[in-house]
Protein backbone atom coordinates (compact mmCIF):
# COMPACT_ATOMS: atom_id res chain seq x y z
CA UNK A 1 0.00 0.00 0.00
CA UNK A 2 1.50 3.25 -1.03
CA UNK A 3 0.24 6.47 0.47
CA UNK A 4 1.17 9.96 -0.66
CA UNK A 5 0.51 13.06 2.21
CA UNK A 6 0.32 16.47 1.25
CA UNK A 7 0.48 18.56 3.80
CA UNK A 8 -1.14 22.49 3.07
CA UNK A 9 -0.60 24.45 5.92
CA UNK A 10 2.66 26.58 6.52
CA UNK A 11 2.55 25.38 9.87
CA UNK A 12 4.19 22.24 10.10
CA UNK A 13 3.43 20.97 13.97
CA UNK A 14 -0.20 22.58 13.33
CA UNK A 15 -3.52 20.70 14.09
CA UNK A 16 -3.68 19.50 10.42
CA UNK A 17 -0.20 18.08 9.92
CA UNK A 18 -1.39 16.82 13.51
CA UNK A 19 -4.38 14.46 12.47
CA UNK A 20 -2.24 13.65 8.83
CA UNK A 21 0.94 12.24 10.82
CA UNK A 22 -1.27 9.75 12.96
CA UNK A 23 -2.97 9.23 10.37
CA UNK A 24 0.36 8.03 8.34
CA UNK A 25 1.81 6.88 11.77
CA UNK A 26 -1.00 4.10 12.20
CA UNK A 27 -0.90 2.65 8.31
CA UNK A 28 2.89 2.68 8.29
CA UNK A 29 2.72 0.53 11.50
CA UNK A 30 0.53 -1.63 9.09
CA UNK A 31 3.03 -1.49 6.46
CA UNK A 32 1.86 1.09 4.24
CA UNK A 33 4.51 3.04 2.31
CA UNK A 34 4.45 6.75 3.34
CA UNK A 35 5.97 9.88 0.97
CA UNK A 36 4.83 12.99 3.00
CA UNK A 37 5.27 16.23 0.90
CA UNK A 38 5.27 19.65 2.99
CA UNK A 39 3.92 22.05 0.14
CA UNK A 40 5.14 25.31 1.84
CA UNK A 41 8.74 24.24 1.95
CA UNK A 42 8.42 23.58 -2.25
CA UNK A 43 8.42 26.11 -5.25
CA UNK A 44 5.45 26.09 -7.53
CA UNK A 45 3.60 28.00 -9.86
CA UNK A 46 -0.02 27.56 -10.57
CA UNK A 47 -1.89 26.30 -13.36
CA UNK A 48 -0.96 28.50 -16.22
CA UNK A 49 -3.90 27.82 -18.49
CA UNK A 50 -1.67 26.61 -21.25
CA UNK A 51 -3.39 23.79 -22.37
CA UNK A 52 0.10 21.90 -22.96
CA UNK A 53 -1.87 18.94 -21.30
CA UNK A 54 -4.41 18.84 -23.65
CA UNK A 55 -2.46 19.38 -26.97
CA UNK A 56 1.36 18.28 -26.92
CA UNK A 57 1.65 16.09 -23.50
CA UNK A 58 0.20 13.39 -21.15
CA UNK A 59 1.24 15.72 -18.36
CA UNK A 60 1.82 19.27 -16.99
CA UNK A 61 4.62 21.31 -19.03
CA UNK A 62 5.94 23.01 -15.81
CA UNK A 63 9.12 21.47 -14.56
CA UNK A 64 9.19 22.70 -10.98
CA UNK A 65 8.91 20.96 -7.57
CA UNK A 66 4.84 19.71 -8.42
CA UNK A 67 6.31 17.93 -11.29
CA UNK A 68 7.49 14.73 -8.34
CA UNK A 69 4.16 15.44 -6.56
CA UNK A 70 2.17 15.05 -9.23
CA UNK A 71 4.27 11.83 -10.36
CA UNK A 72 4.40 10.42 -7.20
CA UNK A 73 0.21 10.82 -7.28
CA UNK A 74 -0.12 8.97 -10.43
CA UNK A 75 1.78 5.79 -8.63
CA UNK A 76 -0.36 6.12 -5.14
CA UNK A 77 -2.88 3.72 -3.74
CA UNK A 78 -3.93 6.36 -1.19
CA UNK A 79 -3.90 10.56 -1.40
CA UNK A 80 -3.85 12.37 1.79
CA UNK A 81 -4.89 15.94 1.59
CA UNK A 82 -4.21 17.97 4.92
CA UNK A 83 -5.37 21.69 4.97
CA UNK A 84 -6.72 24.64 7.53
CA UNK A 85 -9.56 26.36 6.20
CA UNK A 86 -8.32 29.37 5.19
CA UNK A 87 -10.37 32.51 4.00
CA UNK A 88 -13.21 29.55 3.30
CA UNK A 89 -11.44 27.88 1.86
CA UNK A 90 -8.12 25.58 1.11
CA UNK A 91 -4.74 26.82 1.82
CA UNK A 92 -3.35 28.69 -1.37
CA UNK A 93 -0.31 26.09 -1.10
CA UNK A 94 -2.95 23.49 -1.63
CA UNK A 95 -5.07 25.15 -4.47
CA UNK A 96 -2.27 25.51 -6.83
CA UNK A 97 -1.39 21.69 -6.58
CA UNK A 98 -5.58 20.84 -6.98
CA UNK A 99 -5.41 23.29 -10.27
CA UNK A 100 -2.33 21.29 -11.40
CA UNK A 101 -3.79 18.60 -11.25
CA UNK A 102 -6.24 19.54 -14.26
CA UNK A 103 -3.09 17.61 -16.31
CA UNK A 104 -4.59 14.49 -15.24
CA UNK A 105 -7.84 14.95 -17.51
CA UNK A 106 -7.73 14.00 -21.02
CA UNK A 107 -8.26 16.07 -23.73
CA UNK A 108 -11.48 14.65 -24.52
CA UNK A 109 -12.64 15.38 -20.53
CA UNK A 110 -15.33 17.65 -21.69
CA UNK A 111 -17.16 14.74 -23.58
CA UNK A 112 -15.58 11.52 -22.63
CA UNK A 113 -16.63 9.93 -19.44
CA UNK A 114 -13.36 7.87 -19.55
CA UNK A 115 -11.88 11.00 -19.10
CA UNK A 116 -9.02 10.78 -16.09
CA UNK A 117 -5.40 9.77 -17.30
CA UNK A 118 -4.65 7.92 -13.64
CA UNK A 119 -5.52 4.52 -13.08
CA UNK A 120 -8.72 3.89 -11.36
CA UNK A 121 -9.11 2.72 -7.85
CA UNK A 122 -7.09 5.12 -5.53
CA UNK A 123 -8.74 6.53 -2.34
CA UNK A 124 -8.35 9.90 -1.06
CA UNK A 125 -8.48 10.82 2.81
CA UNK A 126 -9.08 14.99 3.01
CA UNK A 127 -8.46 16.27 6.68
CA UNK A 128 -9.68 19.74 6.91
CA UNK A 129 -9.17 21.75 9.78
CA UNK A 130 -11.09 25.53 10.95
CA UNK A 131 -10.66 27.11 13.50
CA UNK A 132 -15.21 28.18 13.83
CA UNK A 133 -16.49 25.65 16.19
CA UNK A 134 -19.55 26.45 13.95
CA UNK A 135 -19.65 22.24 11.97
CA UNK A 136 -22.19 23.87 9.28
CA UNK A 137 -19.75 26.11 8.35
CA UNK A 138 -17.03 25.35 5.22
CA UNK A 139 -19.17 21.77 4.39
CA UNK A 140 -18.78 23.23 1.40
CA UNK A 141 -14.84 22.65 0.64
CA UNK A 142 -14.67 18.57 0.75
CA UNK A 143 -17.45 18.28 -1.70
CA UNK A 144 -16.11 20.88 -4.66
CA UNK A 145 -12.67 18.71 -4.62
CA UNK A 146 -14.50 14.94 -3.98
CA UNK A 147 -16.08 15.81 -6.71
CA UNK A 148 -12.64 16.26 -8.68
CA UNK A 149 -11.06 12.99 -7.31
CA UNK A 150 -14.21 11.33 -7.92
CA UNK A 151 -14.05 12.23 -11.71
CA UNK A 152 -9.99 11.19 -11.75
CA UNK A 153 -11.19 7.41 -10.73
CA UNK A 154 -10.88 7.59 -7.50
CA UNK A 155 -13.15 4.84 -5.90
CA UNK A 156 -13.70 5.86 -2.00
CA UNK A 157 -13.13 9.56 -0.51
CA UNK A 158 -12.95 9.99 3.37
CA UNK A 159 -13.42 13.38 5.22
CA UNK A 160 -11.65 13.82 8.78
CA UNK A 161 -12.56 17.33 10.12
CA UNK A 162 -12.13 19.07 13.29
CA UNK A 163 -13.86 22.32 13.95
CA UNK A 164 -12.92 25.42 16.55
CA UNK A 165 -9.24 24.68 16.66
CA UNK A 166 -7.06 27.32 16.66
CA UNK A 167 -3.44 26.79 18.60
CA UNK A 168 -0.68 24.18 17.25
CA UNK A 169 -1.55 21.03 17.72
CA UNK A 170 -4.85 21.66 19.82
CA UNK A 171 -6.39 19.21 18.01
CA UNK A 172 -4.45 16.22 20.08
CA UNK A 173 -7.37 17.27 22.77
CA UNK A 174 -9.64 16.12 20.70
CA UNK A 175 -10.06 12.26 20.72
CA UNK A 176 -12.75 11.82 18.70
CA UNK A 177 -10.87 13.00 15.22
CA UNK A 178 -7.67 11.53 16.39
CA UNK A 179 -9.61 8.35 16.64
CA UNK A 180 -11.18 8.75 13.22
CA UNK A 181 -7.78 8.84 11.46
CA UNK A 182 -6.51 6.04 13.34
CA UNK A 183 -9.64 3.89 12.26
CA UNK A 184 -9.26 5.11 8.92
CA UNK A 185 -6.08 4.24 8.35
CA UNK A 186 -7.15 0.91 9.77
CA UNK A 187 -9.64 0.38 7.05
CA UNK A 188 -7.41 2.14 4.34
CA UNK A 189 -4.51 -0.50 5.09
CA UNK A 190 -7.03 -3.66 5.30
C1 LIG B 1 -4.93 33.40 6.88
C2 LIG B 1 -5.86 32.59 7.73
C3 LIG B 1 -7.18 32.44 7.33
C4 LIG B 1 -8.07 31.69 8.10
N1 LIG B 1 -9.35 31.58 7.69
C5 LIG B 1 -10.23 30.85 8.42
C6 LIG B 1 -11.59 30.72 7.99
O1 LIG B 1 -12.01 31.25 6.96
N2 LIG B 1 -12.41 29.98 8.77
C7 LIG B 1 -11.98 29.38 9.93
O2 LIG B 1 -12.79 28.71 10.59
N3 LIG B 1 -10.69 29.47 10.34
C8 LIG B 1 -9.81 30.18 9.61
N4 LIG B 1 -8.51 30.26 10.01
C9 LIG B 1 -8.07 29.50 11.22
C10 LIG B 1 -7.41 28.17 10.84
O3 LIG B 1 -8.24 27.39 9.99
C11 LIG B 1 -7.11 27.36 12.12
O4 LIG B 1 -6.25 28.11 12.96
C12 LIG B 1 -6.50 26.01 11.84
O5 LIG B 1 -6.45 25.25 13.04
C13 LIG B 1 -5.08 26.12 11.28
O6 LIG B 1 -4.66 24.84 10.84
P1 LIG B 1 -3.14 24.35 11.00
O7 LIG B 1 -2.89 24.28 12.51
O8 LIG B 1 -3.12 23.02 10.35
O9 LIG B 1 -2.28 25.37 10.34
C14 LIG B 1 -7.60 31.04 9.29
C15 LIG B 1 -6.27 31.19 9.67
C16 LIG B 1 -5.40 31.95 8.92
C17 LIG B 1 -3.96 32.11 9.36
Amino acid sequence: MRIVCLLGSPREKGNSAAIANRFCDVSERLGAKVQTFILNKLEYRGCQGCMACKTKLDRCVLEDDLTEVLEAVRETDVLVLATPVYYWDVTSQLKAFLDRTFSYFTPDFMTNPNRSRLPSGKKLVFIQVQGMPDESMFTDVFPKFDYFFKSYGFSETHLIRACGVREQGEVETHEDVMKLAETTAEKMCK
